[in-house]
């Protein structure tokens, strides 16, 4: 299939990106850079050893996508065009609302007016707010408490009710829950601007000696340790669900939770950290982080059994190939 993945220079869009080529599809990338760099499209083209086209163009933009829908005959669209930071949608709402939805809004009518078929979505599992653990695809959504999770529970009903009203229209929406690591190479990873927001990039730059010390966001919680759960999930495991999603695309609209179904305490992933590499942590405990809640983990067997799609990187390659990345790009 010929694919347009739109945020396909981003973090998870590039793994993506290589899994896509290395299954033997065709991919269109389409990107504005605003986080991001061209130079990964050429690290994906190199690891795959395929070519692949990329626009430099901002999706919220009518005509610059209907460009890209007149000039290749596309089959699937996957949308990873968005921001993302929790904390930035808090201080900067208006954006968040309108780069996230008019992103989807603008792709998505381009897909009706050039009839392709296919959409797969990038959710979150923040959709699912303070919903008991593990979180199911069937749980009502519970209103978050910023604007980056409204944008996703928002652009999740679009969807659906645009798959409802053209039935050749199919959706996946993929809840994605921890993302972490770095493809096996090292030549593409995550490298957020500024000071990382995220666990596993703090953890990796705090050992790498450009941060002092890990702060741990409260040990209070009532979990294994008292320190927050997640579900992180390698980013090539959650790149590959991408491809079974495509690939079992049928007819409506499909919800799946991208996870392990494990769930780690902070604590448990820096020990494994300092296993997987060898090295101490530094780190202190300090209250709790506001909006974080203290366990969110998936029941990933709607996953398993329908795209016949499981994660396979354990915890110990997270850090491994998070950290490879971190010791190979430079700032
Ligand atoms: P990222 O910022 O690395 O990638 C997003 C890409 O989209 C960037 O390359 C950015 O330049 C591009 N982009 C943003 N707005 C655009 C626009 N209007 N036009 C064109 N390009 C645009 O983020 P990521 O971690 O790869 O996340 C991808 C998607 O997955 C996002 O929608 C995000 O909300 C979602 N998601 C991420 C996580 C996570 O923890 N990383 C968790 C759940 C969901
Ligand atoms: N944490 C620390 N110290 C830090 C950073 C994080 O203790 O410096 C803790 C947090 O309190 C939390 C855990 O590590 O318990 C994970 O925090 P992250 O910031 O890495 O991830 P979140 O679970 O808060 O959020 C991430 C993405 C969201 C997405 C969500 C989906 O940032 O965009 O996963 O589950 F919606």
């Amino acid at each position: 299939m010929q694919i347009l993945v739109a945020g396909g220079a981003g973090y998870i869009g590039s793994h993506t990106c290589t899994a896509l080529l290395e299954a033997g599809h065709r991919v269109i990338a389409a990107d504005n850079l605003c986080n991001s760099k061209a130079e990964t499209i050429i690290k994906v083209e190199h690891i795959a050893g395929k070519d692949m086209v990329f626009y430099e163009i901002d999706v919220t933009d009518t005509a610059s996508v209907d460009t890209v829908f007149a000039n290749h005959e596309i089959d699937g669209v996957i949308h990873f065009a968005g921001f993302k930071a929790v904390g930035e949608s808090v201080e900067k709402p208006l954006d968040y609302y309108y780069n996230n939805i008019v992103s989807t809004m603008v792709l998505s009518r381009a897909c009706m007016k050039y009839g392709v078929g296919k959409f797969v979505f990038s959710s979150s599992a923040t959709v699912y707010g303070e919903n008991q653990v593990p979180f199911v695809e069937t749980m009502d959504l519970l209103p978050t408490t910023n604007p980056y999770g409204e944008t996703k529970a928002v652009s999740e009903r679009i969807l659906t009710d645009a798959a409802r009203a053209n039935p050749g229209f199919k959706v996946s929406l993929l809840r994605y829950f921890n993302p972490v690591g770095a493809h096996e190479s090292g030549l593409i990873g995550e490298s957020p601007n500024g000071i990382p927001n995220n666990l596993m990039p703090f953890i990796t730059q705090v050992v790498k000696g450009k941060l002092d010390r890990l702060q741990i966001f409260g040990n209070d919680y009532p979990t294994i340790d008292g320190t927050g759960v997640r579900d992180y999930i390698h980013v090539m495991d959650l790149a590959e669900g991408h491809v079974s999603a495509l690939d079992h695309l049928t007819e409506g609209v499909h919800i799946y939770n991208l996870g392990t179904g494990q769930g780690t305490s902070v604590l448990q992933l820096v020990r494994a950290f300092e296993e997987a590499i060898g090295v101490e942590v530094p780190f202190e405990i300090v209250t709790r982080r506001p909006g974080d809640i203290a366990e969110c983990y998936a029941d990933v067997s709607k996953a398993q059994e329908e795209l016949g799609w499981t994660a396979r990187r354990d915890i110990i390659a997270m850090c491994r190939d998070a950290w490879r990345f971190e010791n190979s790009y430079s700032d």
